[in-house]
Order: C-alpha cells, then structure tokens, then sequence
C-alpha cells in the first residue's frame, strides 16, 4: 500500500483526509480477515516500541493498543502517568524527545479536562521524531472513530452514503463523561457521507468549535447536520443510533452542578420504544463502558441491534493499521 502516513501523528481524525482514513480502513478490514485465518502479522513491526501514557482508566484501548502491538511484533509499555515523573516535572519536550530516543511510537490518553489533554499531546508532537496517537484526548477519540465507521461499514455492506447517524446524550449517573466521542463523531461522520443528527438537552452543547467543523465537513461532503432537543424525535427513521453520557463542560465547570443538570434527564435512555422510532435494521452503537440502565436498557444493549461486541473488536484491527501504517 502507497501511503504518506510513515511518522505521521494522529490527534484527530480532521488532521487526514479521507482518503488516508480509507486507507486504514482498507488494512484494518484486511488485517480482521487475516486474524480470522490466523496469518501472523509479527513481521511488520519487529522490534519496535510504543510508549502509552495513561492519565485515565481504560479497558479497550489500553489492551486493543498493548495486543495490536505484540500482534505486529513489537511491544508496548504500559505507563500510567503516576507511575512517571510526569507531576514531578518531566515536561512534554522532555517526553518527546526522551521517548524518541527510546522507542518507536508515543500513545496517549489525557481526557479528563477540558483544554489540557489535546494540546499536551500537540506539544509532545512537537518534540517527538515518532508519531503521537491519540488514545481519547478533551477534544476527540481518533481510533473509537475508525472502529465506529469500521462497524458500521461492515453492517451496511458499505453503503453507508446518506444513512441518517444519530449521536445523542443520554443520562448516566457514574461520572461526567468527556465529550470527546460525540466531538469526534459529529466532526468525522460527516465525512463518510453520512446524515448526521446530534440531539441533547440544551446544556450539553459540544465545544463551538467542533460544531464548526462538523458544519464545515457536512456541507464539503453534500450532507446534512442537523440539532435536535428531543430524543424521540433524533431516532425517528435512523439508521444508526449511538446514544451515550457526556458531562455539560460547555455550561458549567462545576462538577455537583452537572451532576443536577443530568439528574433533570434521566428519561433520555435508549430503550425498546426508542429503538422501534428507527428504521428496522437500524443497529445500535456504543463505545463503552455504558451504565445499563440509564443510558441503555438490558433489552437493547444484549439485543439483536446491538453491534457493541463488534464495534469493541473493531477496536484491535483499526489501531493495528494504525500503527503498522505510522510507525518506521
Ligand atoms: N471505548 C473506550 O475508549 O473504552 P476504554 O475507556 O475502556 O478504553
């Protein structure tokens, strides 16, 4: 495969055109079948080293990026940002520099206030050689992304073009969510062709400047972006629905207020009724983890429109193209 993608980073998904996320997309379907027939991918990356820097859990990502690694012959290190000098000073040029020298990628998870992880990650960009890959960041989760489009190409058979997508809010009482998977969502689905609705209660407005973006990309790809209050109203006729929290960051910084606010919705939950609103083939998506009853009911999450277990391992195959197309 021709690609310029050879020591690029990947913050964000607006950062490559479509055509390279096609491209990544093309291998991540290759390397799924592959994996099915058990063909070892251990050649592509020997010997090489990615650094993942953790200042949030994971479950997906962590072990999807740790496996996809060992997968093509390298190996990962897991560091949870405590376990470094990070809060004792080790600055981002000091990790970017230092972990060029060492190894061969840097991956990282910084999501949890807004305007810090992205622009930590810009500035480790700036001093690394290796590429930077952004495992969920306060403005977008890149590899949740071409997992998510991955999923859905392969249950529409690739015709996906004109598909209404709904991203909406729904309640959770575990914790205030980052707004990076609808950021991300609004901003790339739009590329694929996709009709896309966002739908929330007021107060959970995504940051301006990926409505912007989302806007901007709808128009350039001949799509629709549309802004809906009402839960009932984002599902009628959809294709895909992606219901999930998000804390209201863009309404207040106060953590017990969002908390209240949600507490005012706590009938905004994917339930059988929702999903009888959209179309009969309509699959419902989430990247997880999901509180069960309250954002989704049991009966649609273990339900037969449910493609979560897919979109999870979609998870593996995509980063495993990423990395085997960025790193050296
Ligand atoms: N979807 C996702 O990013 O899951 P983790 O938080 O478990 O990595």
């Amino acid at each position: 495969m021709n690609t310029k993608l050879k020591g690029r980073d990947f913050l964000t998904t607006n950062d490559w055109t479509l055509e390279e996320l096609e491209q990544v997309l093309d291998l991540s379907f290759k390397f799924k079948q592959e994996r099915a027939l058990r063909v070892p991918h251990t050649n592509i990356l020997p010997g090489r080293e990615l650094f993942m820097i953790f200042k949030d859990k994971s479950t997906r990502t962590r072990n999807s990026t740790e496996t996809a690694m060992i997968q093509l012959g390298g190996h990962a290190t897991y560091l949870p940002a405590e376990a470094t000098q990070i809060s004792h000073g080790d600055t981002a040029k000091e990790i970017g520099i230092i972990f060029s020298r060492y190894g061969d990628g840097i991956a990282i998870r910084d999501d949890i206030y807004l305007g810090v992880g992205q622009k930590y990650m810009e500035d480790i960009a700036k001093w690394a050689d290796v590429p930077v890959i952004n495992l969920e960041s306060d403005w977008d989760h890149p590899m949740q992304m071409l997992a998510d489009i991955m999923t859905i190409k392969e249950k529409f058979n690739n015709d996906i073009r004109g598909r209404k997508f709904v991203i909406s809010w729904a309640y959770a009482s575990s914790h205030a969510k980052p707004p990076a998977v609808p950021q991300g969502l609004i901003m790339m689905m739009p590329r694929f062709g996709m009709n896309v609705t966002l739908a929330m209660p007021e107060e959970f407005k995504l940051h301006p400047k990926a409505m912007e973006i989302a806007e901007k990309n709808a128009k350039e790809a001949g799509v629709n972006f549309e802004v809906v209050h009402d839960m009932d109203e984002a599902f009628k006729d959809a294709d895909v629905v992606y219901p999930k929290s998000w804390g209201a960051y863009f309404y207040t910084d106060n953590f017990d207020e969002m908390k209240k606010i949600a507490d005012k919705y706590k009938d905004w939950i994917a339930d059988e009724r929702r999903m009888s609103l959209a179309k009969k083939n309509a699959i419902y998506m989430h990247c997880l983890p999901a509180d069960r009853g309250k954002e989704v009911t049991d009966a649609v999450i273990d339900g037969p429109q449910s493609v979560v277990y897919d979109e999870a391992e979609n998870r593996l195959h995509t980063v495993k193209a990423v990395l085997a197309l960025t790193i050296r």
